[in-house]
């Protein structure tokens, strides 16, 4: 795909159900400001994704990276997933023992191996074999604030990370990294790490990345199922009403019930190339923030009320 023309965007979220404070919008709005600099420097999208999902993974504050849960023999698992939109190469690594930040690992693997999914044990030994095992952390935030949000942090498994990045010269790429959803067998392995379920990028199309209870996101592939519909609508607002239905369908069809979607409470982050951002929820609540080269500047919360738009509203 050539180049889109279009100004680069940087979208990301901390997952359904984190906490929004102010000290939470200024960490968010560092981190939007990293990529910003990044992106308006050149780097791809994939290095980008790859670099601010980093630092939400090395934060310790949501339930990935650093602040990953353990599963029920008391091990953390962390699953990782990238994807490339401009060549459609993807790399998952579910059930990463050895990593604390596993995405500082993608830019010495990504690229260099013909498979998509590997094993986390498997990539440990690759990762050992590289002599790269856990990488030194850089120390981007005080200990004061990595107290305050570790002390906070939600136990029931809050707070997968992603980002959707468009780079300058229009290539797209999602990153989706997580240590799991609420209290899980040890060897589950939930949606992240999985193309077209948790994250996939085509420069085609656009880039997703999903957050929420993992087993349902898979069960109805939601990722590349949201970003296929909303690539067919012709506008805008068809794009939000096929988004609000599907989500819906999602919830009825696995919960069985008609208005219940209890057990469908997912939610991501969506770049369209024909219709641009979206953030959706159905129904918890969802920490995002954007950054969108020409627009008003950088935009952090965790509220997107479908009454008024689920949408980003950049003007
Ligand atoms: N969405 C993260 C997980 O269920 O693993």
């Amino acid at each position: 795909m050539m180049p889109s023309g279009l100004p680069p965007l940087l979208l990301l979220h901390t997952g359904l159900g984190s906490r929004f404070d102010h000290h939470l919008e200024s960490f968010l709005k560092t981190v939007l400001e990293r990529g910003r600099r990044s992106l308006e420097a050149g780097e791809p999208a994939t290095g980008v994704s790859w670099s601010v999902v980093g630092l939400l993974e090395e934060s310790g504050f949501f339930n990935a990276g650093r602040g990953a849960i353990p599963q029920e023999d008391g091990i953390v698992r962390r699953d990782v997933g990238t994807m490339d939109g401009r060549t459609l190469d993807y790399l998952g690594i579910p059930g990463i023992t050895t990593l604390s930040c596993p995405t500082r690992i993608l830019p010495h693997l990504f690229g260099r191996t013909r498979h998509v999914l590997l094993s986390g044990d498997a990539a440990s030994r690759w990762i050992e074999a590289e002599g790269l095992s856990d990488l030194p952390l850089p120390p981007v935030f005080d200990a004061a604030s990595l107290r305050t949000w570790s002390g906070e942090r939600d136990l029931e498994g809050h707070g997968t990370v992603g980002a959707v990045v468009r780079d300058r010269s229009g290539h797209l790429a999602a990153t989706t990294s997580t240590g799991g959803a609420g209290r899980m067998r040890a060897g589950r392995i939930g949606d992240s790490a999985i193309p077209g379920a948790g994250t996939y990028a085509d420069d085609r199309l656009g880039a997703v990345s999903m957050t929420g209870l993992g087993e349902t996101i898979l069960r109805t592939v939601a990722g590349y199922r949201i970003l296929s519909a909303v690539s067919e609508s012709l506008d805008r607002p068809s794009a939000v009403r096929t988004i609000r239905e599907i989500l819906s369908e999602i919830g009825e069809g696995i919960s069985g019930q008609t208005g219940d979607p209890l057990n469908g409470q997912i939610g991501g982050i969506l770049l369209s190339v024909r219709h641009g951002p979206f953030v959706f929820h159905h129904p918890g609540v969802l920490l995002a923030g954007a950054w969108r080269s020409g627009e008003r500047g950088i935009v952090v919360s965790d509220r997107w009320e479908p009454e008024q738009d689920p949408c980003l509203a950049f003007s």
